[in-house]
């Protein structure tokens, strides 16, 4: 598309919104509760808010400084700012981290379709927590079924992707935000006042460090990344719709605090009904939908709460797998010019083969393993443990280091209209501490930081 024609976000509410509804999504409701159990509770909480600050927002601000300045998709930006180096790859690798997200989330986001329609059905009532586990159990490891409503997900995504970015993501995020933000807290109030709710909450707040480990120290970091859509040019390529009247590090605090408060209150729900209904808090990524249908089946009105609040997570899905799907399709419409509605449709079509694979590895694929994992847990530990933090090192590094400090003021004042109180802060951030921060997690992982007398 040449330069001039791209489609803005309409004001600055669409641009926080649309940002907002790609990082907030299953990530802060259904991964962040159950990472946060199985690595024990509040110490991973404070590790997590310690990267969303150092790693997240930098990284967050610099995606959007590309896109932005850039004015095109994930490799086409990095291909306008450095034509000689090599830089793009990091746009590249973005839109392959892309499809390997999509592979598992599709399948998660085709089960809350499938809590819907238990939700409308009235199934959570009367039923302990061994029958809703064993119901989840049943459900996910059946082979139809969930490929079933994969394939639903798919075809809405698809529907929503081919009518383009602004219209379905802007308007639906800025009404159903608010929405899952009230019921989230009316859950949580629920929850809380449960009886023994409140070790859920000390389960949370009071932290044990001794159970941090190199593991659970790059768990935290990877799901900083995947809950802010970092490392994998979905914000470079929403940054690149980012009109230049917007206050782009404003928009990078509110989004960021939008997604951490939605994650903490979603812990808020689910910890103390997991204490008082005595379910294992290390439980995985059945923990969501074991524990909160048995909330509602003790709330007043649950009936209702139920299916909107799963009618809300599939939207909040559905605005970030759009988010996701928007990188690969951008790049393959503005750089192999290929129509918007072919690109969609065999985007789609790869997403449908990952999901299977993921799906099926739950059921009748259970034995198939790579690197000792199944196809669900491969993309889903490859994309937040490797891909993400690996690309917003190389994002960091690029703009700390390739583009010069005028360029990056310029981009983030808009040529002075705004102040930059803070740019020392993230210039230094971005040159040392991110990237160095990143490359020691990682490295720590593989156990060389140990070698090297690093920790
Ligand atoms: N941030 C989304 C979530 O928390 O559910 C997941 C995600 C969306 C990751 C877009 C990466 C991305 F590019």
């Amino acid at each position: 598309m040449p330069k001039g024609q791209r489609i803005n976000f309409s004001s600055k509410l669409a641009v926080v919104a649309a940002a907002a509804g790609s990082a907030v999504g299953l990530g802060n409701i259904w991964r962040f509760p159950y990472e946060l159990g199985q690595y024990g509770g509040a110490a991973f909480l404070i590790i997590y808010l310690v990267f969303v600050v150092l790693i997240g927002m930098p990284v967050m601000l610099s995606e959007f400084v590309i896109g932005r300045m850039g004015q095109s998709d994930a490799v086409g930006s990095f291909k306008k700012l450095a034509p000689k180096g090599k830089w793009w790859l990091i746009g590249v690798m973005g839109v392959l981290t892309s499809f390997l997200i999509m592979g598992f989330y599709a399948v998660v986001a085709g089960w809350t379709l499938e809590y819907i329609y238990q939700a409308v059905a009235n199934q959570f009532v009367n039923k302990d927590t061994a029958t809703l586990t064993q119901v989840f159990v049943d459900f996910c490891t059946d082979t139809w079924r969930p490929l079933i409503w994969l394939f639903v997900f798919m075809i809405i995504s698809a529907i929503i992707i081919m009518l383009g970015v602004k219209d379905g993501i802007e308007k639906s995020t800025k009404f159903l935000m608010p929405l899952l933000f009230i019921i989230i807290v009316a859950l949580g109030i629920r929850a809380v006042t449960l009886p023994g709710g409140v070790a859920g909450l000390k389960f949370l707040f009071q932290p044990d460090f001794s159970k941090i480990t190199s593991g659970v120290i790059l768990s935290a970091m990877g799901q900083a990344f995947f809950s802010l859509s970092l490392g994998m040019g979905c914000m470079i390529t929403y940054g690149s719709y980012i009109s230049k009247k917007n206050h782009l590090s404003h928009t990078v605090v509110e989004v960021s605090l939008m997604d951490t408060l939605i994650a903490v209150l979603a812990a808020v729900a689910i910890f103390p009904a997991v204490f008082s209904l005595g379910i294992n808090p290390g439980y995985g990524p059945e923990l969501v939908f074991i524990t909160l249908p048995n909330v509602f089946a003790q709330m007043p009105g649950g009936y209702v709460w139920s299916i909107l609040f799963f009618i809300l997570l599939c939207v909040a899905a559905l605005t970030s797998a759009i988010s996701l799907m928007e990188v690969v399709v951008a790049y393959l419409v503005e750089e192999i010019k290929i129509k918007r509605l072919t690109a969609t449709i065999w985007v789609t079509i790869i997403i449908l083969f990952l999901g299977v694979l993921a799906s099926l590895s739950f059921g009748v694929w259970k034995e198939v393993k790579i690197f000792n994992m199944g196809f669900f847990d491969l993309f889903d530990n490859v994309t937040s443990k490797v891909l993400m933090p690996i690309g917003g090192l190389m994002i960091s590094v690029f703009t700390g280091w390739v583009l010069s400090r005028k360029q990056i003021r310029d981009e983030i004042s808009t040529h002075g209209r705004f102040p930059t109180k803070y740019y020392n802060a993230y210039i230094f951030l971005v040159r040392y501490i991110t990237p160095i921060g990143i490359l020691f997690v990682i490295l720590n992982q593989l156990g060389l930081g140990r070698w090297l007398g690093l920790s």
